[in-house]
């Protein structure tokens, strides 16, 4: 019998498109229905309820079990319920998720606001990370962006449901999610085919509303081959991936830069890696806002920093965001020069842009909030 095993979830969220995904027990057909509306009711049964029923639908005849379609032609900042259908070949056993809302992006300068997370693999406590996922579902922002490890060993396919789709099962309908490579996630070929990253899907970047992102792939940056962590390639003035860095934050007038990636170069917990702070000064020149990392399981917020030095008017602020974990003993006996705020508790992150203004609160698992900095400009 043919079956939904995964999804849906959404990827890659335009002002006119956005992708669907979802994947079938066996190859299939994929369609997918959507229905714009004005507004958003919920019956009395807690089901959704559509107000205006204008049916359009996209069909890929290809058959396969990872199914990826790009809704084309929606209007701007505008939700819309979709249902994923598949449909086996020569048959007409066919498979419906229930309805679900996506939302197209916001338009250049019209607020909006994101989280952030990490880190459901590497702490590896399941119920934590419903918990975590469920309360940001609450806090209804328009994508999340997950710094990486979001499985336990990504060449394992059991493990990308059990650390990573089913704690997200619900919010991934209607949070589309951004996530960059860990060292969990192990090179594996299914990072690739669960994700519909801009190219090259390891490092990419992508604009939302007034602000700029990019996405950084740092376990090819540092390898742990020989058991210290030794520099790549990927490291040499000119490869392709610090290029990308550095035209993708020297070509944009985007208000807001943010830049993601797993190895934090700043953090006083285990695991720092020291040797990512050799690209910082990219970073810290084309005036990045706040970078997000992972990798050390708490929560931790840098100073303002430029140049290896506190730096309250010019300076990066990097923020550790350890996610759905708490590693209490990783944390070191006495904070560093570099940090403003740290604290091992499971938690993630809420950006909040409202244009010259960034509201960032780091909130916990029952979804109080324990840190909070507001930046303008
Ligand atoms: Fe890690």
């Amino acid at each position: 019998m043919l079956s939904i095993v995964k999804g849906p979830w959404l990827q890659s969220p335009g002002c006119n498109t956005i992708t669907i995904m979802w994947e079938t027990s066996e190859p299939a057909e994929s369609q997918v229905s959507y229905w714009e509306t004005e507004l958003v009711h919920r019956g009395l049964n807690g089901a959704p309820r559509l107000v205006e029923v204008t049916e359009r639908s996209i069909t890929n005849r290809g058959y396969s079990t990872i199914h990826t379609l790009t809704l084309t032609g929606l209007q701007t900042d505008t939700s819309y319920y979709y249902q994923v259908s598949s449909r086996l070949k020569n048959s007409v056993d066919t498979v419906k998720s229930d309805k679900f809302i996506v939302k197209t992006a916001v338009a250049k300068d019209t607020p909006f606001s994101f989280a952030v997370c990490s880190e459901t693999g590497g702490a590896g406590d399941h119920a934590m990370s419903c918990k975590i996922f469920s309360t940001i579902e609450t806090y209804r922002p328009e994508f999340l962006l997950m710094v990486g490890d979001a499985v336990r060993n990504g060449t394992q396919y059991e493990d990308w449901e059990k650390w990573f789709f089913s704690p997200g099962q619900n919010l991934f309908t209607n949070t589309p999610f951004y996530l960059c490579p860990g060292n969990h996630e192990e090179y594996s070929p299914w990072f690739y085919k669960f994700t519909a990253n801009p190219d090259p899907g390891n490092y990419y970047t992508f604009d939302y509303g007034n602000a700029r992102f990019v996405a950084l792939d740092s376990p090819a940056m540092v390898s742990y081959k020989n058991g210290s962590p030794q520099q790549t390639e990927e490291f040499r003035t000119g490869s392709p991936q610090l290029a990308f860095l550095e035209e993708k934050l020297a070509s944009t007038d985007a208000k807001w830069k943010f830049v993601f990636f797993h190895y934090p170069p700043y953090v006083s917990a285990d695991y720092q890696v020291n040797e990512m702070r050799l690209f910082c000064p990219i970073i810290e020149k084309y005036g990045v806002d706040i970078v997000f990392n992972s990798h050390t399981i708490i929560y931790e917020r840098s100073h303002p920093l430029r140049a290896g030095k506190v730096d309250k008017n010019a300076g990066t602020i990097y923020v550790v965001a350890g996610g759905a974990g708490a590693m209490q003993e990783w944390l070191h006996p006495k904070r560093a020069w570099h940090t403003a705020q740290s604290l091992a508790r499971p938690h993630f992150i809420q950006v909040v842009i409202a244009g010259g203004t960034l509201e960032l609160r780091a909130i916990d698992e029952n979804g109080y909030p324990f840190d909070y900095i507001q930046l303008e400009k």
